[in-house]
């Protein structure tokens, strides 16, 4: 991979030498396997193809200076798949077998790992899946967990470069008693039209409202949203969203930073009082926000009046990624190395 640029990557789907697999059967987790295949063969009334049972994992591995390959909080990614599995009754990965099939993947990929100082990472995707064949609506008996990589640059392609997003009241991501707080399938397919809208018409991504009174602030497309207003760092809380590993890691720096955070309702008005916003997950890292347009009414709430992300985002993002690729001390034990 030498002369490779990537410093020029997208996020997006890259083909490396290996994946890893493991088979859950007649009521247990199988061994570890090692694919070169992009493929997988599975049974057409398998239940991830008719009944959703589907859920992902999304996480990156990252080059430090010292050329070593960090995790960060790996197990949280573990625990939410378990989650995810519990939440669509699919059989739960141990996380130790999650660990293992992590490190496994990214060591077998290691000449695909970015290095350090190019900015880009390599993306871990996990994803779990029922293979066992059910022709009414049931769960399956057996289960596929997966896990490729790709090495990867920037979410959106403006980067750490504010980007608009459109309020779409029209379409719900998830009920407040549904499925939007675990990581399914699902959800994403449900708001694959208005975000397909929202790029058409100029936007990188959308911004939900609660779906039961439309009032408050869900989360930004594939990633939670959050909004600083003097000293505080305010964001969402409800039971739609995923509960991002990311922001809640941004709270603790945040915290760090002696700044105050509350996690509570943001209602769509509050949006007039916040000096900065941004989204954030493991694939947007801190996007900074420069506008939000309301698709219904037409308002638009505007931010980073120079065209620059706020001081406070650009100082937590700067955090974050010093401890993600080993820059700075990581003082709260967030990182793990794949040796
Ligand atoms: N919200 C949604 C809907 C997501 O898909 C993601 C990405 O995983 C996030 C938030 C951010 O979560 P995390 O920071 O754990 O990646
Ligand atoms: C992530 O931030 O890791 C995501 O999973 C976002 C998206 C690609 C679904």
């Amino acid at each position: 991979m030498q002369n490779f640029e990537w410093s020029k990557l997208p996020f997006g789907y890259f083909k490396t030498d290996y994946n890893v697999r493991c088979f859950y059967r007649n009521g247990q987790w199988g061994e570890i396997e090692i694919s070169s295949s992009e493929t997988i063969n599975i049974h057409m009334a398998a239940t991830c193809l008719h009944y959703g049972q589907e859920a992902f994992e999304g996480m990156k591995a990252y080059r430090g200076k010292d050329g070593r390959v960090r995790l960060f909080r790996s197990e949280e990614n573990a625990k939410r798949m378990q989650k995810s599995a519990e939440g669509i009754m699919m059989a739960k990965p141990p996380l130790d077998l999650f660990h293992k099939m992590v490190v496994k993947a990214v060591k077998l990929n290691d000449k695909y790992v970015p290095p350090h100082g190019t900015g880009a990472s390599l993306y871990i995707r996990p994803l779990l899946i029922g293979t066992g064949v059910q022709v009414g609506v049931n769960p399956a008996k057996e289960y596929m967990l997966v896990i490729f990589v790709a090495p990867v640059g920037p979410y959106f392609k403006e980067g750490f470069n504010p980007v608009s997003i459109q309020i779409a009241r029209d379409y719900d991501r998830a009920a407040p008693q549904g499925t939007g707080s675990i990581k399914v399938g699902g959800n994403y397919a449900g708001s694959l039209q208005p975000s397909e809208r929202a790029k058409a018409e100029g936007f990188a991504s959308v911004l939900f409202l609660d779906a039961k009174e439309n009032k408050y602030i869900d989360e930004a497309g594939p990633a939670n949203f959050f909004g600083i207003k003097g000293n505080k760092y305010i964001t969402p809380e409800s039971t739609s969203i995923l509960p991002s590993i990311t922001n809640k890691s941004i709270m603790q720096l945040a915290k760090d930073e002696g700044l105050e955070v509350e996690q509570r309702k943001v209602p769509v008005e509050e949006l007039e009082e916040f000096e900065e916003v941004g989204a954030c997950g493991t694939a947007a890292i801190i996007t900074p926000i420069k506008k939000i347009v309301d698709r219904k009414t037409g308002k638009a709430y505007e931010f980073c009046k120079d065209g620059k992300a706020g001081p406070i985002s650009t100082k937590l993002y700067k955090k974050l990624q010093a401890i993600q690729f080993g820059d700075e001390p990581d003082p709260h034990g967030w990182v793990s190395f794949v040796e």
